[in-house]
């Protein structure tokens, strides 16, 4: 299975949300390798359980910035986060009963998700920040 890296794109223009997210791509990149490695199945709920931490970390510094600068649409992505919590939330329940071909889904519903918020919904907080 391929892996998924850092694209020159995903740069919103914010040095530490660049890093942070940076941390994101290398989490759900670490799942891949674990697939890689034949141990998928036996790593996943741990690295959901990483995944988690480092998300609620990294919402946490987002909504700081956003509310910080006043960003309008903040409620809108702070539900947005909020959404997502849930998700990896459930993801890491369903996890636990280990199907082999979940691993897959958990994996491109990431990488969707993640290539996706930070190309459109945070660029926008991005952009506004930069040009404030
Ligand atoms: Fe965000």
């Amino acid at each position: 299975m391929g892996s998924f890296n850092w694209r020159k794109e995903f740069s919103i223009g914010v040095d530490e949300m660049d890093k942070q997210h940076m941390e994101l791509v290398r989490i759900i990149n670490d799942i891949h390798q674990a697939i890689n490695e034949g141990r998928g199945k036996e790593r996943l709920g741990g690295m959901l359980d990483r995944l988690l931490k480092y998300t609620d970390y990294h919402f946490a510094a987002e909504e700081k910035l956003m509310k910080k600068h006043r960003y309008p649409p903040y409620e809108e992505h702070k539900g947005k986060h909020a959404a997502m919590r849930k998700k990896v939330l459930s993801l890491i329940r369903e996890s636990s009963g280990g199907r082999e071909a979940m691993i897959y889904s958990v994996l491109d519903f990431l990488q969707g998700w993640l290539t996706k918020h930070i190309m459109e919904t945070d660029r926008k907080y991005a952009n506004y920040l930069n040009d404030n």
